[in-house]
């Protein structure tokens, strides 16, 4: 009886418990050689993400497999988490928005090297714009700094 309500208050913990709540894993495929991509992962675990990187001789074979043909959308490095891609520097409060929002879409972009974004020059994203994409490639502003 006393094993059994052990386990129940342990359950109960594990549910509410926000520091419990499983979040999926982030792939990352990126070159080895990309300063500003190690950037980006560190600042996903920091950021309390679980990180799977890749390190890749052509990172534009990838985002091609996964379905990003609109090379206008195309970053430094692209990711996959919770059935998204996350292209380039995409903050991480974007993708938890994602992840909770979950609409349809194929993921996020942050296209080029937008300087003052995290992994780049600031934690805090500035003076850029985070797209949304479907599979058809159409984008709409998902946020703006
Ligand atoms: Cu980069
Ligand atoms: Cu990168």
């Amino acid at each position: 009886m006393r094993f059994y309500s052990i386990v129940l208050i342990m359950g109960f913990a594990f549910v509410m418990n926000p520091a419990f709540s499983v979040e999926p894993t982030v792939s990352v495929w990126k070159s080895a050689s990309c300063g500003c991509c190690q950037g980006w992962v560190d600042y996903l675990q920091d950021n309390g993400f679980e990180v799977i990187a890749h390190d890749v001789e052509d990172v534009v074979l990838i985002k091609q497999k996964l379905g990003i043909t609109h090379s206008a959308l195309y970053s430094c490095h692209t990711a996959k988490v919770g059935g998204y891609i996350i292209e380039g520097h995409v903050p991480a409060s974007d993708i938890r928005r994602l992840l909770i929002e979950r609409p349809k879409l194929m993921g996020l972009a942050a296209p080029g090297m937008p300087q003052m974004s995290p992994g780049m020059l600031s934690i805090e994203p500035k003076g850029y714009d985070v797209l949304q994409f479907n599979a058809k490639q159409e984008t709409r502003v998902f946020s703006s700094y």
